[in-house]
């Protein structure tokens, strides 16, 4: 994908549908009973991998282009898949479906793409073998393909079997919403209640859609627990605007001068509005307009008018709310008067790709002063920014990232494998070329 700086961008847009509640959506909705509806659902690469792996367990998902139907069978009509579940490039889909998978009375198994068989998996294969699950790393390396069979089989008196897991309170050691959401699906099939205490509180969509299909979720500080055995029920599921995929859009409003940009219908919930903290932090003319508090996911449209940025130090608990967003927010740094340190974000290097490493090195390629640490980087900004050829890394969010400096940047840039935006963003450059 090549591209050149822009003079200015102006235009109203709509971000297409959360990942994160996207993915929710389909599993809930699989194990509801009824015929879940889905609008705005995002027809990423991602979340078509959880439908795709759904299916392959008798779950009936029709398309008819607005809405998606789920025909739920309830929390114990899964069948066993005939193959391997292929997660593709989801993380998302790995892990959470993991936590389902490991309370069936089936066996299955699951592999993805070359990134995915790096990512770890240890953080959901050892809460899930506390709770008595039997999940195992096919190779040995604590990472995909996963093999996951059923080790507590019971025959209740009407006949019916089950795989009934142990609940537990689990301290997580990672500050992961895949790994609360994996243990917390898992706790439906459980024996008592289950429990999750993370070190920071991460996105709580799995817990909010719970409760809207009916499941006991109590939320504490950063402990949720959910009750077992819960009787789902279908739901409408309206899908709000990814905060993630606006982010590319927030800040190129910022960076590109003249720029005014509304961004119609994007969810910020309070667990993933970093961003709009931090570019407020860095001097951003942001706006939000039309908020609604009706359903628990909140939405606002958000204005936003390029302006001069101040650098920022970014760490501890907003991390999590912000962690999709730091290739971005490194971006933005480079365009900031002073110099920006992000900490705490260790995570970064077990995502699609290292992104520590894979946004220096994009960074210092078009010329800006940047460092990595062992847990984030330190940028010094203000030096602008030059054309380069940028390599994706197959990473969505690097492709995105890049797309948007290069239309700030000095001459032309060439993103190498630059269709990888559709994991997230099918239509982004489309969207970009709009404004
Ligand atoms: C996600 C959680 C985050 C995030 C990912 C989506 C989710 O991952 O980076 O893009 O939907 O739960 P971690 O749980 O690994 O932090």
């Amino acid at each position: 994908m090549k591209l050149s700086p822009a003079k200015n961008l102006r235009g109203e847009i709509l971000i297409p549908g959360d990942k994160s509640i996207s993915h929710r959506a389909v599993m809930l909705g699989a194990l509801a009973e009824g015929v879940t509806e889905i609008t705005n659902f995002l027809r990423g690469a991602d979340c078509l991998s959880t439908m795709d792996c759904f299916r392959k367990m008798g779950i009936v998902i029709e398309d008819s282009g607005s809405v998606i139907r789920v025909h739920g069978k309830g929390l114990h009509g899964l069948s066993a898949p005939a193959s391997m579940l292929d997660v593709g490039n989801s993380g998302t889909t790995t892990r959470l479906i993991s936590g389902i998978l490991a309370g069936q009375p089936f066996e299955s198994t699951l592999n993805g793409d070359a990134s995915i068989q790096k990512r770890p998996m240890n953080r959901i294969i050892a809460p899930l073998s506390m709770m008595g699950a039997q999940i195992q790393s096919m190779k040995d390396n604590g990472c995909a393909p996963l093999s996951i069979s059923p080790a507590r089989l019971r025959t209740l008196p009407g006949g019916a079997v089950r795989n009934v897991l142990k609940g537990i309170h689990y301290q997580s050691p990672v500050a992961s919403a895949q790994v609360k959401s994996s243990v917390l699906f898992a706790g439906m099939y459980a024996d008592g209640v289950t429990a999750v205490t993370e070190p920071a509180l991460t996105r709580n969509h799995s817990e909010l859609m719970l409760r809207q299909f009916g499941a006991e979720v109590i939320s504490e500080g950063t402990t949720a627990s959910i009750t077992p055995e819960p009787r789902l029920q279908a739901q409408k599921i309206q899908v709000p605007g990814d905060i993630s995929s606006a982010a590319y859009f927030i800040a190129a409003g910022l960076i590109v001068p003249g720029s005014r940009l509304l961004i119609r219908n994007v969810d910020i919930n309070p667990t993933r509005d970093g961003i709009l903290q931090v570019a407020r932090q860095m001097g951003a003319k942001i706006t939000l307009e039309h908020t609604d508090t009706s359903s628990a996911e909140i939405t606002a449209d958000i204005l936003v008018e390029s302006c001069g940025l101040k650098a920022v130090t970014i760490g501890g608990e907003l991390i999590p709310a912000l962690i999709d967003e730091i290739p971005m927010i490194a971006v933005l740094a480079c365009f900031a008067e002073g110099t920006t340190v992000i900490r705490d974000a260790a995570e970064l290097k077990v995502k699609e790709s290292n992104r520590i490493d894979t946004v220096v090195t994009n960074l210092k390629a078009m010329g800006a002063r940047i460092e990595a640490t062992d847990d984030g980087m330190i940028i010094e900004g203000g030096h602008p920014l030059h054309g380069a050829v940028i390599e994706s890394y197959l990473d969505h969010r690097i492709a995105m990232s890049f797309a948007v400096a290069a239309l700030a940047a000095e001459g032309e840039t060439t993103i190498r494998h630059g269709d990888c935006v559709n994991i997230s963003y099918p239509g982004f450059y489309e969207t970009l070329l709009s404004l």
